[in-house]
């Protein structure tokens, strides 16, 4: 990046479009004397454009430094051993700095401030506000950036652009920078999402025995009774305002600090939910919305039940296996098992469910050993892996010793000091709950009346149905009123039609949820990758990728509704390659595909994904 170190308050007023309030000064702190010449060679330019800014009072289009930045130093000049470097670029309302390197590139921060209710100023008259971290790493011929929402909800926009911005950066390509943000209520925003006020607290208080529908159904009630109250207490006046429609408005507010009509947008898992509520809502600033493993927006909002997350779930599991006994018994243990998909299918369920009744005890020594029981093994052991086949070798050898009598490998992987999903917050209650249909009002009043009402559900919808089950019990008892009016239509006209992606079996948000989403949003295009896992990046596809530029950059969708994509490779039971390096699995010609593919690649391999969704 080209950038030049000056002092923040001189250029800030011009760029603002306000009277600066002195002329430029040579900064305190230069990095090399290169800087300290092309310095000297731009005061007088910037004086210029600072002058001018008064003259002619117009505030956007004074200050052309195409697409790179002005670098500031010394924010507090008062304070020199502060040296924070500061950036700001053309046409945008806030400055940035450097928070980290992503593939030994800069990414750069701020935050934002949004209004607590973005949709009715009088609740705001005391000044009550959200704090939005932003980050954003910077494409090398870029005039643009694109949002980027990981899903949960709950999931940290940092956390995923540190994480995941690399292979990102490859698929989009250098013409946008990726921009990410901490929806309010989640990781670093503040308000932060809680429904206990310290940690302590949640220690003393988390702790609910929520593992059978029927027997713990008494202790879960109360308990919950308790845990809604404490939700609502902690967030006061903030509570009812943490959820979809105020983030969807929230990103309007990103857009307009840094001076961008319109937006492009790549949401996954929850993300789809917020992009198909920004598109109905601003459908004519959805100029690029992209949405990857569909949730059903209709079901979200409007029903009590989420009738349609999990139909693919078991069928995604039947794919664990039949792929593991494709795969042999030498890439696969549990293939030596049993000798067709129904026999092994048939023993591992039943041997998984004696644990309901009969956990078994692990004992490595006197600081490492506990119990084995049926939920870590179901939905903390096999549930979360199947949102990527990269997870099934290992689930695999797993699930073949327990099944030979040895539990040491699934306690250590999915029940000592281990939380699968690692919330530390509460995130995800407050939008899930705060979005849908929840209160008593809209429930039975009784333990037992719920329980009847969620038995059929959890029976008919999948065999890993009843991990919802502390979910709807918050769901019934959620005191905090539902303060946003937002109703899904069909039939949406956005000034671009929408990207809808999906895998083919996806195990929480299937393909008939992107259907869905098609439905609703006109000359929306549905492409489909013939594999397994949450969202399109669960699998290798460099034609999944191909579409996505395409439609990024060109507006360019495929002309029929529905088009597949094909798995690049092999994904499901691959060795792991040696030192972690990563072996291409097919052969591009050109050289950018290749490195799509590997991108892609990395992509499926990295097991923390960081979203969730149900
Ligand atoms: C906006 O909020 C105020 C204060 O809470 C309330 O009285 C008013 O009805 C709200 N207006 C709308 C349009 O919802
Ligand atoms: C940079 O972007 C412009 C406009 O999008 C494009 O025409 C050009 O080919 C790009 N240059 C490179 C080196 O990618
Ligand atoms: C929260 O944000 C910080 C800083 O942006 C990041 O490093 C961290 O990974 C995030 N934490 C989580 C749990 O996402
Ligand atoms: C494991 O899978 C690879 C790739 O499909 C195959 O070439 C190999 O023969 C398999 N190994 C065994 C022992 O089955
Ligand atoms: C006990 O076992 C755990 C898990 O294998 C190991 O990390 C730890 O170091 C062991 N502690 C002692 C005191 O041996
Ligand atoms: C059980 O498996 C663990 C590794 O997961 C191994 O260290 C241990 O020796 C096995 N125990 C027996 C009795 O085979
Ligand atoms: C969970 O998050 C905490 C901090 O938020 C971190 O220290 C811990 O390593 C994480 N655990 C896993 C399994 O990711
Ligand atoms: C649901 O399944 C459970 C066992 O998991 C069974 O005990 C119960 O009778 C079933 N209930 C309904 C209403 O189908």
């Amino acid at each position: 990046m080209t950038a030049i170190v000056t002092d923040e308050k001189q250029l800030q007023a011009p760029l603002l479009g306000g009277a600066p309030s002195s002329l430029p000064r040579p900064p305190h702190h230069q990095r090399n004397s290169s800087r300290q010449r092309l310095w000297r060679v731009l005061r007088p330019l910037i004086a210029i454009w600072a002058l001018s800014s008064l003259l002619y009072c117009c505030a956007s289009n004074l200050i052309r430094l195409g697409n790179y930045g002005v670098e500031i130093s010394n924010r507090h000049s008062a304070l020199p051993k502060h040296h924070e470097r500061l950036l700001k670029y053309d046409g945008e309302h806030i400055s940035w700095k450097t928070c980290g390197t992503v593939a030994d590139r800069d990414v750069e921060c701020s935050t934002i401030d949004v209004p607590m209710d973005q949709f009715n100023a009088s609740n705001n008259a005391n000044g009550q506000h959200f704090s939005i971290p932003l980050i954003r790493m910077r494409g090398k011929n870029a005039t643009r950036s694109i949002l980027l929402n990981p899903g949960g909800p709950g999931g940290s926009g940092s956390n995923f652009l540190y994480r995941k911005g690399a292979q990102l950066n490859t698929i989009i390509g250098e013409g946008f920078h990726l921009l990410s943000f901490d929806p309010r209520g989640i990781n670093e925003s503040r308000p932060a999402a809680s429904c206990y006020p310290d940690p302590p607290a949640r220690h003393d208080f988390s702790a609910v025995r929520d593992k059978k529908v029927v027997e713990d159904s008494g202790e879960l009630w109360a308990w919950t009774a308790n845990y809604v109250r404490s939700c609502a207490d902690t967030m006061g006046e903030y509570a009812p305002h943490i959820n979809t429609p105020q983030t969807a408005a929230d990103m309007n507010s990103i857009l307009d600090a840094i001076g961008q009509p319109e937006l492009y947008y790549w949401g996954f898992s929850y993300g789809t939910l917020l992009g198909q509520t920004y598109a109905t809502l601003f459908p004519d600033r959805a100029r690029r919305v992209i949405i990857d493993g569909v949730a059903n927006q209709f079901d979200w909002y409007d029903h009590p039940l989420d009738l349609e997350e999990l139909t693919d779930t078991d069928a995604v599991f039947a794919g664990f296996l039949d792929e593991c006994l494709k795969a042999g018994p030498g890439n696969c243990s549990l293939a030596s098992l049993a000798s067709s998909k129904d026999e092994l299918s048939h023993n591992l369920i039943a041997a998984v469910a004696k644990l309901r009744d009969e956990p078994v005890p692990v004992y490595l020594n006197s600081t490492a050993h506990g119990v084995l029981d049926f939920w870590a093994v179901w939905h903390d052991g096999i549930f979360p892996a199947l949102y990527k086949p990269a997870n099934w070798p290992e689930l695999a050898t797993n699930l073949a010793s327990l099944l030979q009598g040895n539990a040491t490998a699934a306690f250590l992987s999915y029940a000592f000091d281990r939380n699968a999903w690692n919330e530390s917050s509460d995130a995800f209650r407050f939008v899930s709950l705060n979005d849908g249909v929840s209160g008593p009002a809209h429930w039975p009043k009784d333990r037992l009346g719920l329980v009847a009402k969620l038995l059929p559900h959890f029976n008919s919808t999948s065999m890993f149905g009843d991990n919802e089950l502390s979910h709807y019990f918050a769901k019934q008892a959620w005191p905090i009123p539902r303060s946003h009016g937002f109703v899904p239509q069909n039939g949406v006209q956005t000034v671009h039609p929408l990207l809808i992606l999906s895998t083919t079996y996806d195990p929480v948000c299937p393909l008939v949820s992107a259907r869905s989403a098609h439905k609703a949003f006109e000359g929306s295009k549905l492409v489909e990758v013939k594999g397994y896992g949450h969202c399109s990046l669960a699998v290798p596809s460099v034609c999944i990728a191909r579409y996505v530029r395409e439609f990024l950059y060109e507006g360019r969708l495929p002309e029929e509704d529905h088009v597949q994509c094909e798995v690049d490779g092999e994904p499901y039971f691959v060795k792991p390659d040696e030192g972690g390096k990563v072996v291409p699995t097919v052969v591009f010609e050109g050289e950018e595909e290749r490195r799509i593919h590997l991108a892609q690649l990395e992509l499926a391999r990295d097991l923390d994904w960081g979203f969730r969704r149900w």
